[in-house]
């Protein structure tokens, strides 16, 4: 009797212990075909696709899995994350291929852009203090003051990032085109009180951020 505890035990601890864990240099080779568009380590050229160099490891696969699901054909509307762009390319991959694929990009360097200088004092008062008239909390709290984001809990890096990626994901944000922030609302609530000319100096500003 004993020892079937103990051996169910083992198996639950290790289950969990494989789930967890990502291995960068497996994932170099399953990222091959993420490259085209991401850039090989992750820096993409384009200023629509989003740089994956440096992001949370745990980020970036929440995304994955949410892109997964709601990419995959017949999605319900508001399930997951639908990015048309992705159609296909993840359904081959196993929990532990994207798990490995978060690693390899997670411990790449994200390249830093330069942010508009017409429009940095309207960004940082934005990014730093938030707008406390309407309720809207700075982005400092979770996005940190340099931008890195934390990791551990899942709140993205932003700095360096694409302008023009952010300022497409603050609109989906506040046009409930994108809604896979949880039952919070986190994001959709903060970008209610975002204008199109925030958005745009917030976006400029978070590409120089660093
Ligand atoms: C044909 C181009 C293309 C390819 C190939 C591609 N992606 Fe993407 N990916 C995109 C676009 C476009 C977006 C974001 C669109 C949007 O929301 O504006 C995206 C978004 C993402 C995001 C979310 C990033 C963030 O900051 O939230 C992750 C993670 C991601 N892709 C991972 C991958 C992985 C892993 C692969 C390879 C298995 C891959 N992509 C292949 C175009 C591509
Ligand atoms: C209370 C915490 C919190 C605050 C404050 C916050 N964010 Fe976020 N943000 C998040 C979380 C969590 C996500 C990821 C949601 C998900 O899992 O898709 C996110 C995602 C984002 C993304 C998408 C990143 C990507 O790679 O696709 C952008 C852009 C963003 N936030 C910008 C901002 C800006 C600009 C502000 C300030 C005006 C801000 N956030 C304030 C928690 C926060």
């Amino acid at each position: 009797m004993n020892k079937v505890l103990v051996s169910l035990l083992l198996t639950l601890g290790i289950t969990g212990v494989a789930h967890a864990a990502g291995d960068a240099a497996a994932g170099q080779a399953k990222a091959a075909v993420c490259g085209a568009c991401h850039g090989p380590d992750g820096n993409s050229a384009a200023p629509n696709f989003p740089k994956l160099a440096g992001q949370g490891e745990r980020y970036l696969l929440k995304q994955m899995q949410d892109i997964k699901a709601g990419t995959a054909p017949g999605a319900a509307a508001g399930v997951g994350r639908n990015v048309p762009q992705m159609t296909g390319l993840l359904d081959g991959l196993s929990d532990q291929d994207m798990a490995d694929i978060a690693a390899y990009f997670s411990s790449q360097k994200m390249g830093v852009g330069a942010a508009d200088p017409n429009l940095v004092a309207a960004g940082e008062a934005l990014y730093r203090g938030g707008k406390l008239a309407d309720g809207m909390p700075a982005c400092t709290g979770c996005h940190s003051p340099n931008g890195e984001g934390n990791a551990p809990a899942s709140y993205p890096k932003l700095g360096g990032q694409h302008a023009q990626y952010v300022a497409t994901q603050l609109t989906n944000f506040r046009e409930g085109v994108r809604t896979n922030d949880g039952d919070s609302m986190i994001m959709r609530s903060i970008a209610a009180k975002l204008s199109n000319k925030d958005i745009a100096a917030l976006s400029s500003y978070i590409q120089g951020l660093h």
